[in-house]
């Protein structure tokens, strides 16, 4: 039985490449790691790893490709590094994952099956987020935001040509999300959104919350405040546009009509005034 685990990971291990850097290697691919990416190889979710998108301090990115040969976001959680409490504060109240075991472990592979499941609920909602793909324990695949394997860049690090269609586009995604999915991203930021044929992307959503969660108003009002900010700060928007109270009641008013309606007339006011 061992050898044949042996023989998974050697396999596996030849799977991965342009990972040059060693402690990462060694760190994120231990053995429990390289069994599951064997298990996500085996069920035909991914051919091989090929590059690092990112490496963090508890979780990294790497560029993967599946059996057709497309381009894969593989997001990998290191178990030693992993901020548990914080973890269990976006689980907990949750019905979904009511009376899940505390270990460590658990509470790793059940963030990364949140991840999976939030991205799913995005998507069905219609707002622009990588189509989930596979999870199993702590390896997380999904599709590739980018191009020519290069990953789409940040909002913060992106010069717009039309920022009050893409923040008109984000508040659109937030409520959505909370009005028909049911869901807070709560950590929604200019790191968070890639910007792709000058359209936002939604990322990370392992923390996104129910509705229901004690602690989801407080979150949407963080959201809403961090991208009105940046908007703010860093775009020709017009103040009207980034009023956060405007912002809030807006997306957590789930009767009122289409965002889209508004922010247009809202926009029209404002250059009638500029
Ligand atoms: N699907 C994807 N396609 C392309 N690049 C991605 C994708 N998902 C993540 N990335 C890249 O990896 C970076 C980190 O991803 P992400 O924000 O999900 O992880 P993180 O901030 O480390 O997450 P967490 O807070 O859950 O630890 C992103 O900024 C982005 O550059
Ligand atoms: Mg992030």
């Amino acid at each position: 039985m061992i050898e044949r685990l042996d023989a998974r990971v050697d396999e596996i291990r030849k799977k991965i490449k342009g990972v040059e850097d060693k402690k990462v290697a060694s760190e994120v691919f231990d053995k429990s790691t390289l069994l599951t990416l064997w298990e996500l190889a085996n069920k035909g979710a991914i051919d091989l790893l090929y590059g690092v998108i990112k490496t963090g301090k508890e979780s990294n990115v790497f560029l993967g490709k599946g059996k057709k040969g497309e381009p894969l976001a593989v997001k990998i959680h290191r178990i030693t590094t992993s901020d548990y409490k914080s973890m269990i504060r976006y689980m907990d109240g949750d019905y979904r994952f009511r009376g899940i075991r505390k270990s460590k472990r658990s509470i790793v592979y059940t963030w990364v099956k949140k991840e999976f499941k939030n991205l799913k609920v995005a998507g069905e909602c219609g707002i622009a987020a990588p189509k989930p793909i596979a999870y199993k324990n702590n390896v997380l695949i999904m599709e590739f935001v980018g191009e020519d394997e290069v990953s789409s860049p940040m909002l913060r690090s992106c010069w717009l040509r039309n920022p009050e269609e893409v923040l008109n586009k984000i508040v659109e995604y937030v409520k959505k999300l909370y009005c028909e999915g049911n869901l807070v991203h709560s950590d929604l930021s200019e790191y968070n959104i890639l910007i792709k044929d000058e359209q936002p992307v939604f990322i990370d959503f392992s923390q996104a919350v129910i509705k229901e969660h004690p602690t989801a108003q407080e979150f949407l009002k963080r959201d809403v405040a961090n991208i009105a900010k940046f908007f703010r700060k860093h775009t020709t928007c017009a103040s009207k546009y980034t009023d956060e109270s405007e912002i809030l009641s807006y997306v957590a008013e789930c009767k009122k009509p289409r965002v889209k309606t508004r922010f247009s007339a809202l926009h029209q006011q404002a250059f009638q005034t500029t």
